[in-house]
This record gives C-alpha cells, sequence and structure tokens, in this order.
C-alpha cells in the first residue's frame, strides 16, 4: 500500500518584543495559535509550530541602556521570560527563534541580497517622522497632536523628525501585485473587515518604505554596508522563514511553507500583510496563506497600559484561576477578531457556569457513580435505545463543525459547536436518571452509564486543543490509551471496553470561589 504523507500546516505567533515583559495579550495570541496547533496535529496534519523573540532595534537598545546592561544581556533575560511563559501555559511551540541567533541573522541577509539582486533595493536619502515606540514611519498627513500640541502618532506615540541615509524598499512597484494576490486569495487575510482595512489602504497608493537606518546598530547589519543596520520589520519578518532553514528552500520551507498561516494583533496587521508579502514577492517567494488579526482585551473595561498599573501578568492569572479555566475562557469569551474585555466576573462566571457546572459536573455524574456503585467497573451496554443511538451519533459528529469553526480561527463558535454536545448530554443524563434504574432496570442503567462515559470520551477528546490537562485527565479516567485520543478515535469504532477497571475518580474543574480578601471582606 503506498504511504501517503501527512499534510504540513505551519502556524506562528508574532515574535515578541524583549523590551516589554510578558502580559495578557502575548498570552492570547500564543494560546490560540497552540489551540489550532493541538488541533491540527489531533487531526492528522503534520504540524510545524513557531513563536520566539524579536530583540533588534532602538527600543530594545534603549532599554538596555536605561538598565545600564548590554542589550543582548537584556534580550538574554527576557526572551527567557517568554520561553518560561509558553512552559506555564502549556504551549506545544515545534520551535522558539530569537533574531539574534546566527540562523537569523543569515536568514535576513540572504533575504536583504536576494531583493537587491532583483532590483527592489536603492540607496537614498530619508526624511520624515519617526516613532520609536512604534518602530514606524509616519506622514505628516497622519500626525496628531498632544496635550502640549507636540506631533503624536496615530497611535499617540512621540515622533521625531529624523533625516539620514537609508535603503529603500520599491514598495510602490507592489501595489498592483498586492491587490491582485488578494483578490485572487479572499482567505489570505481574515476576519474579512481586515482583509477590506488592507485592500483599500494599498488601494490608496504605497511609497517605497525605508528599510535600514544609521542611527543606531542594534541590528542586522546590511550586507555590504555595514554603516547601515536593517530596519526592525523586516528583520523581524524574516523570522517564520529563518525558522524554515531559508535561505535553503528545498527541506522545511518547501514543506511548511506553502501552508503557512501567521497569527497576529490587529495593530501589526500591515506588516504582514502588505510588507511582508510584497518583501516575499520581490524574493520570489510565495506569501503567506492565510494571515489572521485577533482583537485586543482590556481589562475591566479600560485600556491595559504600564502607566494605568493594569496590566495582567498571565503568570498571576494563571495561578489564580487555574491554567485551563483561563485558556478556556480567553478562547471562549469573544469572537476572535473582535476586542474583548477581562473581568473577574468574566471569568469566574464562565469557570463555574460552564466547566464546574456543565461540562465537569457531566464527567463527574457518570464516572462517580460507576466508582461508588460498580466497583469501578465500566458496564457493558445492553440493546440501545434511540436516544442513546441518536446522541452517540451526534457527538461523534460534532467534529465537523468544530473543524469548521477553527479552519476559519472561530474558537467561540467551536466552543458552542462542542457545548451543544455538553447540554445534549446533561440533558440526556437527567432524562434516563440511571440512579432511579438502579432497582428498577439495572440492565439498562448499565447502558445508560456506558453511554455517559462514551459521551464523555468524545467531549475530551474533543476538548484536549482548548483545556489538555483537563482532557486528558478526563480521557486517563476512562482508561483511554494514550495513543487512542486523536480525531481518528472518535465513533464507534474505536468505543470503551465495556468490564474494565477505571481508575478512581476525581473532579477535573473545580467551582472557583474568590478568596476573603479578595472580596475585600
Ligand atoms: N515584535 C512585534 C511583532 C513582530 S512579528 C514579526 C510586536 N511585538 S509585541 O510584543 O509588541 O506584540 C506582540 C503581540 O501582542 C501583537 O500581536 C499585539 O497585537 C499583541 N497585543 C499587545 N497588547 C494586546 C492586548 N491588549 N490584547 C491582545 N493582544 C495584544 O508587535
Amino acid at each position: 500500500m503506498p504511504v501517503t504523507e501527512p499534510e504540513t500546516f505551519y502556524i506562528t505567533t508574532p515574535i515578541y518584543y524583549v523590551n516589554d515583559k510578558p502580559h495578557i495579550g502575548h498570552a492570547y495570541t500564543t494560546i490560540a495559535c497552540d489551540v489550532i496547533a493541538r488541533f491540527k496535529r489531533l487531526d492528522g496534519y503534520n504540524v510545524k509550530f513557531l513563536t520566539g523573540t524579536d530583540e533588534h532595534g532602538q527600543k530594545i537598545a534603549k532599554a538596555a541602556q536605561e538598565q545600564g546592561i548590554d542589550p543582548i544581556a537584556l534580550c538574554e533575560r527576557n526572551s527567557q521570560t517568554f520561553r518560561e511563559l509558553a512552559a506555564t501555559l502549556n504551549i506545544s511551540n515545534d520551535d522558539f527563534i530569537r533574531t539574534t541567533e546566527p540562523r537569523h541573522i543569515a536568514a535576513c541577509q540572504a533575504l536583504w541580497i536576494e531583493l537587491e539582486k532583483n532590483g527592489h533595493i536603492y540607496l537614498s536619502k530619508y526624511a520624515g517622522w519617526y516613532a520609536v515606540r512604534d518602530e514606524a514611519f509616519y506622514n505628516e498627513g497622519e500626525l496628531t497632536k498632544g496635550p502640549k500640541g507636540e506631533k503624536l502618532a496615530p497611535t499617540g506615540a512621540p515622533v521625531d523628525w529624523v533625516e539620514e541615509e537609508s535603503y529603500f524598499f520599491k514598495l510602490s512597484a507592489f501595489q498592483d501585485k498586492l491587490l491582485a494576490m488578494y483578490d485572487a486569495n479572499p482567505e489570505v487575510i481574515g476576519p474579512k473587515s481586515r482583509f477590506n482595512e488592507v485592500r483599500s489602504f494599498v488601494k490608496g497608493g504605497l511609497r517605497d518604505l525605508s528599510i535600514s537606518r544609521t542611527t543606531f546598530s542594534w541590528g542586522v547589519p546590511v550586507p555590504g554596508n555595514e554603516k547601515h543596520v536593517m530596519y526592525v520589520w523586516i528583520d523581524a519578518l524574516t523570522n517564520y522563514i529563518a525558522a524554515l532553514s531559508y535561505p535553503d528552500t528545498t527541506k522545511d520551507f518547501a514543506a511548511y511553507w506553502p501552508n503557512a498561516m501567521h497569527m497576529v494583533g490587529k495593530d501589526i496587521i500591515r506588516f504582514h500583510c502588505v510588507y511582508w508579502p510584497a518583501f516575499l514577492m520581490a524574493a520570489k517567494l510565495a506569501p503567506p496563506k492565510r494571515v489572521f488579526a485577533h482583537g485586543w482585551w482590556t481589562v475591566e473595561g479600560q485600556k491595559m497600559s504600564k502607566s494605568l498599573g493594569n496590566t495582567i501578568d498571565p503568570n498571576t492569572l494563571v495561578g489564580k484561576y487555574g491554567l485551563d479555566q483561563v485558556r478556556y475562557f480567553l478562547m471562549r469569551e469573544i469572537p476572535f477578531g473582535n476586542d474583548g474585555d477581562f473581568s473577574e466576573a468574566a471569568i469566574s462566571g464562565r469557570i463555574n457556569g460552564e466547566l464546574a457546572n456543565e461540562l465537569g459536573n457531566l464527567a463527574q455524574r457518570g464516572l462517580g457513580f460507576i466508582s461508588k456503585n460498580l466497583g469501578g467497573v465500566l458496564p457493558g451496554p445492553g440493546p440501545y435505545m434511540p436516544e442513546d443511538i441518536d446522541i452517540l451519533k451526534t457527538c461523534a459528529d460534532a467534529i465537523a463543525p468544530v473543524r469548521i469553526a477553527l479552519n476559519a480561527q472561530a474558537f467561540d463558535k467551536a466552543l458552542d459547536a462542542i457545548w451543544v454536545q455538553v447540554r445534549a448530554a446533561n440533558g440526556y443524563v437527567d432524562k434516563q436518571a440511571p440512579w432511579a434504574l438502579k432497582k428498577t432496570d439495572p440492565a439498562r442503567m448499565n447502558t445508560v452509564l456506558y453511554v455517559m462515559a462514551e459521551i464523555v470520551r468524545h467531549l475530551g477528546i474533543l476538548m484536549q486543543p482548548f483545556v489538555p490537562i483537563s482532557a486528558n485527565k478526563m480521557l486517563d479516567q476512562l482508561g483511554v490509551a494514550a495513543g487512542a485520543r486523536s480525531f481518528a478515535h472518535l465513533g464507534p469504532a474505536h468505543a470503551l471496553k465495556g468490564g474494565s477497571l477505571l481508575p478512581p475518580p476525581s473532579p477535573v474543574f473545580p467551582r472557583w470561589v474568590p478568596h476573603v480578601t479578595e472580596k475585600g471582606a
């Protein structure tokens, strides 16, 4: 029989600036990517999942100077905190790239040489408004006025007038090619509102892009003119192909690049959907297959900011509510792509209402009953009634809407589809009331308990991408082998065997109760 290779899938987070401490925004993007990466692996794909840190540029150099340390020392220390965050969040990344690594620097220089060779780079003089905080240039017309009449970027960042020699990328030559690319692939940018935003920005005309600086040196040297370092965005974006061993395009690049997806926040869409595809086309490489831009979180109705002191450290959040609870909340609370608000009321409502009362209780009711009344031995089913057949079938079929939703990055819709089953299952249990059958019809009771166990097996398998530790605990309690947890194991062909002794059950999703001090008492 011919062996077919599994389809590949490549997913990336933005690389995070090391001048900042990780906050809920970073955790959000990374968790979203992790859910997709896990989902695709369980769905049979060969996945590569990349995250990492963005370590060059004036902003980092300035932060290091303020702290009286070498830029590289700052990078080492803070890159480590992002690595640790990934571990804390149980992120299944296959690689972690740092832009100060030799493989990354080599890829940037190779890309530069390619762009230059293809006639897309020229040396000129730059004069314009630059915001260090955004690492971006602005037109006079884009600027706003601050409270003291000072000029500000549209993001509110201070701007400086800079005049210097600079290399330029002929972005203006890519307007038509970009528009044609968007129109031929409407799926290339999600959600649709962002697609429209990017398209109309490009339609409005593109100016050539300054891609080197001479006023600082913390960056990748421009090949052949070491007075210049590369502009941070050409450097940063290249991480996605550096991790595929670019400029070697024969191995990982050939395998993964055709199925690449970048997950980004809405603030960096222009870089990913305009500059990046243009750089790639200029190097005769394909643009990424899809870029999805998610929204931003506010905290208790307020914008997160260092000065307000309301940035949320994901470590604190996980310590307080539990890891899978935080992962579930972030994916469940808002339609992906929209902005959302983080509040204690919202997260505790989801934990108690959905995870504890609905999913956790469902698992606990069946398994607790089997443990107490049947010595922990899973009963075999007797003849099925139509309602048994019905619920087993809808559970097995739930993968279809979940797959459609996750392939469109609609995490909330995927969870909605799973929750239709969770609620149907609780309705089934209430109606069948196996505890009432103990004396009257033990054979029927056994069938109902078996069906409940099968439902929990299906929900456990489906929930793995979202709440991997808890879902696997559910599957452990059913004695499901580690190798029998992929989506190929949904359905009756891999059903549990009646008569097996189950491990003692323990609650998977405890209720969240605020501590007395947190209530302000
Ligand atoms: N280094 C660049 C990305 C380069 S990718 C080639 C960068 N880094 S960042 O650390 O500032 O931001 C990383 C991500 O965090 C962005 O996608 C941004 O949208 C996201 N978030 C920052 N604050 C956020 C919220 N309040 N809410 C949700 N996401 C937010 O940009």
